[in-house]
């Protein structure tokens, strides 16, 4: 019964360059866009995962006059870092690139002159906030204020960090230069493109009341609401400032594409480069076109500060354009808190992306940040949970079953997976058990419930672990050496089975757990990282390649008499005192 794979494109949000990142972006985007896409080639699917550094924008160029260096400079600077918290997190981009390419400024400028040249792209005066003391206007976050629909005090310019909603800066209420703080603002008039999501309310209402049973209650809602309030009209989508995107026009020469125009459409551009580096330069079609394949899933992982960018704008953006795939589901979760507020990179309050990778487990990130994924509520992040989680949860249950058992085989049986006798009632439930675990962790991980999907294969891991007393393999073994090497060889199966289940949160240690168990072939494929040069100067690229992975989502017979490799611990088990006066005691680092 041979099953077409299907294909599932995975879009992740794309992180400005404007700092080091923040493990609530990673739990929120970029860790459950992985174990899906993992999860998902594992199932004999085929999965393109796209996304890159967002270049453009107020928060790279603020950043920029912050450090007095220039916004490239600041990509320069932050785009390899995220690229290096990736490779060594296990971030499987089959491309991670970012937004000042060639190929990212063609497919902008022609989506934008077919989105003009279709009616959806006109020409207005707009007023603008306007900085007397700086000579400058102030678009998006060089303004703060109070938000005007649910009072937040701290509002940017284009959009509310407390209700997620965006609005035109003109309505925020007692706003304020960020660049000199001045509250007497003028406001003046300038000449924008407006992108008419108007005429796209009506589109976007049929297609959120379709087929939508599966998506996340919190996205739906707030998606929904803003939708059937019918209150959706045109936006700009440029502005007076000389970092982005250029208008494909004359006479803009001033101007550039805002930044989120530009950013959502990633998703289309970065498939192309993904395609042209493949030397396969028409491969993206299959996951765009409509009419060359009808049957794509395209799933966007964000956090809820970008819902409405990745629910509504781009679907309008979308459909505006013609003939290409809206959103299949957009999984966004809300935020991992810190303290009882949210980290913020622009505010200087993160737990870095990379600074955790220097101390701690790759792994142990995957396993903490998964189980406290902000899937359905904001979630506080606390060192102690995290130490508690590590030392708990990850080393006592699931990486002390392994190191038992396979070492109690290592030594007792001559490094090999022993021969069972006869399978009692104990064994065949085991094992029936956890075979049916590829169903239930499957289920959960396939409806992006991977915290569930984590407790469940907790449970069945546990499950193994009491088995093991029951059966007491070490004190059978001088009495019933066949009884012992039974129940040895029931629990390594099962272990092997687990490793399957564990793999798509645990890759790193559900690989090295492979090659102890005596495969010589990888789970998974291997990562990498390449230089590209195009019209605009040379950019760094993330690389995934499948083809070497054997990992499959299945129940497999794990091969009596097969030579097991000297076992050696998974995970590091933490000393609580030394990481919380380690973590605590100074203050949260990042940029
Ligand atoms: N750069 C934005 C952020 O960090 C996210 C952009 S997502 C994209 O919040 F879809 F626009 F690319
Ligand atoms: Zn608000």
């Amino acid at each position: 019964m041979s099953k077409q794979p299907e294909m599932i494109l995975v879009g992740v949000a794309w992180p400005y360059a404007n700092g080091e990142k923040h493990i609530g972006q990673v739990a929120g985007a970029y860790l459950p866009s992985d174990i899906f896409a993992r999860f998902q080639r594992m199932k004999g699917n085929r999965v393109l995962m796209v996304s890159g550094s967002d270049t453009h924008g107020t928060p790279v160029t603020l950043k920029a006059e912050a450090e007095g260096i220039t916004p490239a400079q600041v990509v320069e600077r932050y785009h390899p870092m995220f690229v290096e918290g990736c490779l060594k997190m296990g971030l499987t981009f089959d491309l991670f690139t970012h937004t000042d390419t060639q190929n990212h400024w063609d497919t902008t400028h022609e989506m934008f002159l077919r989105h003009l040249e279709k009616g959806y792209i006109y020409k207005a005066v707009q007023k603008q906030l306007y900085d007397p003391v700086a000579k400058r206007f102030l678009p998006d976050r060089y303004v703060e204020g109070t938000c005007p629909y649910c009072g937040y005090p701290d509002a940017r310019g284009d959009q509310c960090d407390n209700c997620g909603r965006i609005y035109d800066t003109l309505e925020l209420i007692n706003p304020r230069s960020k660049l000199t703080g001045a509250t007497q603002l003028e406001v003046r008039e300038t000449e924008h493109f407006f992108f008419d999501l108007g005429k796209l309310n009506e589109p976007l209402l049929e297609w959120i009341n379709q087929d939508k049973e599966h998506w996340r209650p919190h996205v739906l809602n707030f998606a929904k609401s803003q939708l059937e309030r019918r209150e959706l009209r045109g936006r700009p989508i440029t502005r007076d400032i000389e970092w982005g995107i250029t208008i494909p026009l004359e006479g803009y020469e001033n101007k550039r594409i805002y930044v989120w125009y530009d950013a959502v459409i990633g998703y289309y551009s970065a498939p192309k480069e993904w395609a042209q580096l493949k030397g396969q330069p028409e491969a993206w079609r299959e996951w765009w076109e409509v009419d060359v394949n009808p049957d794509v899933r395209s799933y966007y992982f964000i956090g809820k500060d970008n819902i409405v960018f990745h629910a509504i704008i781009w679907p309008g953006m979308i459909i505006a354009y013609g003939g290409l795939h809206l959103p299949y589901d957009v999984p966004a979760n809300e935020y991992l808190n810190f303290g009882g507020e949210q980290f913020s990179t622009s505010r200087g309050r993160v737990i870095g992306f990379n600074t955790v990778l220097r101390d701690y487990q790759a792994d142990a990130w995957r396993y903490v940040l998964t189980a406290l994924a902000p899937e359905t509520s904001d979630v506080e992040f606390t060192w102690q949970e995290f130490v508690d989680r590590v030392n708990n949860e990850l080393v006592a249950n699931w990486g002390n079953l392994v190191n038992r058992v396979v070492g109690f085989a290592y030594k007792r049986f001559d490094g090999a997976v022993p021969t069972p006798g006869p399978l009692d009632e104990t064994d065949q439930a085991l094992l029936a058990e956890i075979r049916q675990g590829f169903q239930s962790v499957g289920d959960l991980f396939q409806a992006v419930k991977l915290k569930a999907g984590l407790t469940e294969a907790r449970r069945l891991s546990q499950r193994v672990n009491q088995y093991l007393n029951e059966k007491a393999p070490w004190h059978s073994i001088k009495t019933d050496p066949q009884a012992a090497a039974t129940a040895i060889y029931v629990a390594l199966q099962a272990i092997d089975w687990l490793k399957l289940i564990w793999a798509p949160i645990l890759p790193h240690s559900s690989e090295q757990l492979h090659a102890i168990l005596g495969y010589s072939e990888p789970l998974f494929g291997r990562q990498y990282t390449q230089e590209v040069e195009d019209a605009r100067g040379k950019h760094l690229v993330l690389r995934y390649d499948h083809s070497p992975a054997t990992g499959r989502w299945e129940a497999t017979t794990l091969t009596p008499g097969q030579a097991l490799q000297k076992p050696a611990p998974l995970f590091q088990k933490l000393d609580p005192e030394e990481v919380l006066a380690k973590e605590l005691g100074q203050p949260a680092g990042g940029e």
